[in-house]
């Protein structure tokens, strides 16, 4: 029951209307993209320290505040670049990060709100800037359907591991969780 990433990435980009539009706008500002990134990664990073249980996250591995710092300012830029024009490598990329969080335990309490912290960060950073609506819609966007990835993999990861444990099948599992939702 592995997601098939590409086809989410399609799916993703037409259910929330990221057009081409969307795209270029955002390939035309990748040079400030690139600029800002590293604030931004300050900003997240910053953030995240302030949370007990994140800082905790953080802290617990040598180097790994520097690497995040890192990979975070790079994964910025490349919701500016699209790395292929939002294609099959940027997919790959969305889900890799994705399994990533979900190994290490980072559930959707964390990463939503840490999502919702860039989205308001970059918001705060267009207005100095004097930037467009069309840029912040655009942003807005490929930040939700990033977060959709990280998101999905919980989901395909934490059913392919009972599937895989128990034998059942992909139906019985479904409806042993209706079941389950509807007595909570
Ligand atoms: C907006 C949400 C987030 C984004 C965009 C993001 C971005 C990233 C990226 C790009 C990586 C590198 C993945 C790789 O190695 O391939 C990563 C890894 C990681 N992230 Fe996040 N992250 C987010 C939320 C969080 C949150 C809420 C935490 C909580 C502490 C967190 C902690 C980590 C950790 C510990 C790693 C692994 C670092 C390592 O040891 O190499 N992330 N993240």
């Amino acid at each position: 029951m592995a997601l098939d990433a590409h086809a989410f990435m399609e799916t993703m980009a037409k259910r929330i209307s990221f057009t081409d539009e969307d795209k270029a706008i955002l390939k035309a500002n990748a040079d400030w993209g690139k600029d800002i990134a590293p604030e931004m990664a300050d900003h997240f990073y910053a953030y995240l320290g302030r949370d007990p249980e994140m800082s905790e996250i953080l802290n617990a591995k040598e180097g790994r505040m520097h690497r995040l710092r890192e990979t975070f300012t790079q994964w910025f830029y490349e919701m500016f670049t699209g790395i292929d024009d939002w294609g099959n490598a940027y997919a790959d990329r969305r889900w890799r990060i994705g399994l990533v969080h979900v190994q290490i335990g980072i559930g959707p309490q964390h990463v939503v709100p840490a999502m919702a912290i860039v989205v308001n960060a970059v918001g705060q950073k267009l207005k100095e800037a004097d930037k467009n609506e069309e840029l912040r819609d655009a942003l807005s966007l490929i930040c939700m359907i990033d977060l959709a990835f990280i998101e999905q993999a919980y989901i395909e990861v934490t059913s392919a591991a009972v599937l895989q444990e128990t034998g059942w099948t992909e139906g019985l599992f479904k409806r042993l969780i209706s079941t389950g939702a509807a007595s909570m």
